[in-house]
């Protein structure tokens, strides 16, 4: 017979405070909510794409003070007070940042479920001040999986971007 043990124990929603994109998102989370499900699920930014939730595909790379990390591997509470940036948050307006006009010029996606991971990853990459020859830019991406396999055509996208000091 099962015994009665009350109430579960456990963590509780508190509030936390994210700047995502400059603006900012009050939001009442339980402390193990992750980076990634805080974005989605509570700040109604669902740029963000979750894959794998392991921290083996990418898909959910943003920009925290300006460094790509995999947001399905870090608690949303660990962020408050950091400058964190998505793929919302990258256009200007109507004007799309010069990585994600790239990336459509030349046809660095299929389905596009990879794309807004691969794009935030290429801007940090430009930042990093990394090579951009073929080599390097697949070294510095292979944290991205694109499973349409649309890997030339990110490489090509990321060195047109890179020669243009984005
Ligand atoms: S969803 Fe985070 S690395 Fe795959
Ligand atoms: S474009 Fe489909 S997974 Fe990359």
């Amino acid at each position: 017979m099962p015994v009665d043990v009350g109430p579960r124990a456990g963590p509780h929603p508190v509030p936390v405070t994210l700047t995502i994109n400059g603006m900012r998102h009050d939001l009442t989370i339980e402390p193990r909510v992750t980076l990634l499900d805080a974005l989605r699920e509570y700040a109604n930014l669902p740029g963000t794409k979750k894959g794998c939730d392991q921290g083996t595909c990418g898909a959910c790379t943003v920009l925290v003070n300006g460094r790509r990390i995999d947001s399905c591997l870090t608690l949303a509470i660990m962020h408050t007070g950091a400058r964190i940036t998505t793929i919302e948050g990258l256009a200007d307006g109507d004007r799309l940042h010069p990585m994600q006009a790239a990336f459509l010029e030349h046809d660095g996606f299929q389905c596009g479920y990879c794309t807004p991971g691969q794009i935030l990853s290429a801007v940090a990459l430009l930042a990093e001040k990394r090579p951009l020859d073929d080599a390097s830019i697949r070294e510095f991406m292979s944290g991205n999986i694109c499973r349409c396999g649309a890997y030339k055509n990110i490489v090509d996208a990321v060195a047109a971007a890179g020669k243009q000091n984005v």
